[in-house]
């Protein structure tokens, strides 16, 4: 894989979290493809021509350590999705300051093995002791059952739920030295 250890962020005991390269195109668009991934997170699976137009975006450089990054596995490199902390963005589009959202997407392969939580967990110490966030909010769409319990075990509150079209369950986690 083309990327050099400058474009690796941070690393967990089984996990790197690096920039994203062109090399990740399939693996990126498989997942945006699949319906389980897609389930709680848009509801449709995207278009291969869609998945690609995103994979642009994600391949943008990550301003202020701000953002998801590829995940992969240490021991064979291979691309199992994306994790991170990006901006807390209200409403209106502008960020709270000294916050982020945390998110994780795991490919459907790699399900039920501890990724989500090794990567959330290594976010958390990353956004609270390295980008010095006062609090890291995540936004969970009702029913994903499993992402509520990874926020749970990480030690998340739910601090309101919004009902609409869909509903939203809003979580979060408050830097216990600031
Ligand atoms: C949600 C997601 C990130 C979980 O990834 P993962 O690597 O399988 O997660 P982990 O293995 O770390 O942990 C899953 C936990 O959820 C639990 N779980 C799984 N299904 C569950 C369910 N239906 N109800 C309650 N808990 C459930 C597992 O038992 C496990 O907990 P445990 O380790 O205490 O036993 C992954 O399924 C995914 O990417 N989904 C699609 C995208 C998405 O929804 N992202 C989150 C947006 S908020």
């Amino acid at each position: 894989m083309n990327y050099n250890s400058t474009s690796i962020i941070l690393s967990s005991s089984r996990l790197l979290f690096r920039q994203h390269i062109p090399e990740d195109i399939n693996a990126y668009c498989t997942m945006e493809m699949d319906t389980d991934v897609r389930r709680y997170v848009g509801g449709q699976p995207r278009s291969r021509e869609d998945a690609q137009q995103r994979f642009t975006s994600a391949l943008q450089p990550v301003t202020d350590r701000l953002g998801m990054w590829a995940t992969v596995l240490k021991e064979d490199s291979q691309y199992i999705g994306r994790c991170g902390i990006y901006p807390h963005f209200n409403h209106d589009g502008s960020t709270v300051p000294e916050e982020g959202t945390l998110a994780f997407y795991i490919a459907r392969p790699y399900w039920g093995q501890g990724f989500a939580t090794e990567a959330g967990q290594a976010f958390i110490e990353f956004g609270f002791n390295e980008l010095k966030l006062k609090r890291i909010v995540a936004h969970v769409q009702a029913g994903n059952e499993a992402s509520v319990h990874i926020l749970k075990k990480l030690g998340f509150e739910l601090k309101s739920t919004e009902v609409a079209h869909r509903t939203f369950y809003h979580f979060q986690l408050k830097n216990p030295v600031t």
